[in-house]
């Protein structure tokens, strides 16, 4: 059994998908210990509705350290769901191998510091590209730069704006981030 802890900061589809398929055995190996945001935010309540432990950490200049003391120390993968706030060197080398992140691009394209959300649709319509995608990947202190775990892509359509592609690529997010879990917990 691997035990993992997810980290949030919006809505929490990604969340929800993993909470799923713990509930219908796709991920049988995989125990959600606990969630944590930094902000207030839907992924919270889904974390309540199904009994698991959820913590927020409010307006603080020490998250990553705050984090840390908040993790359990048998925690095997820390899960990196749509979490906005950046973790520090110390941190991301404390966790070395154990934390996995989901970005909805083709890493390494469309990554780095101000690549979140929608900012990385709109930067792939801008420059016309013909595929997008999402991809989990090891997280290490240089900013979407850690080694690859899985890629899924999808076609970018001429009439695609960024919200059809965010819509579109989130549904593809949810499969492969199970699928990564899968992975990792074999
Ligand atoms: C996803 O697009 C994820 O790739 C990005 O943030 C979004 C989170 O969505 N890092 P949700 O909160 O899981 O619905």
């Amino acid at each position: 059994m691997k035990k993992i802890a997810v980290l949030v900061s919006g809505k929490g589809s990604n969340l929800q998908a993993i909470i799923d398929a713990v509930e219908n055995k796709t991920l049988a190996h995989i125990s959600i210990e606990q969630v944590i945001a930094d902000r207030y935010c839907f992924a919270l309540e889904r974390a309540l509705e199904h009994d698991i432990p959820a913590y927020m950490i409010e307006d603080s200049t020490q998250i990553s350290e705050e984090i840390h003391e908040m993790l359990q120390n048998d925690i095997d993968y820390i899960v990196l769901a749509g979490f906005l706030s950046i973790l520090s060197e110390e941190f991301c080398q404390n966790w070395n191998g154990k934390i996995i992140n989901i970005h909805p691009s083709l890493l390494p394209k469309f990554g780095g510091i101000g690549m979140y959300g929608k900012h990385v649709h709109q930067a792939v319509i801008d420059a016309k590209e013909s595929e997008s995608g999402a991809t989990v990947h090891y997280v290490i202190p240089e900013i979407d730069k850690g080694e690859i775990i899985l890629q899924q892509s999808i076609s970018v359509a001429e009439n695609d704006t960024a919200e059809s592609l965010a819509e579109k690529i989130h549904t593809i997010e949810h499969i492969l981030l199970v699928e990564a879990l899968q992975k990792l917990s074999h």
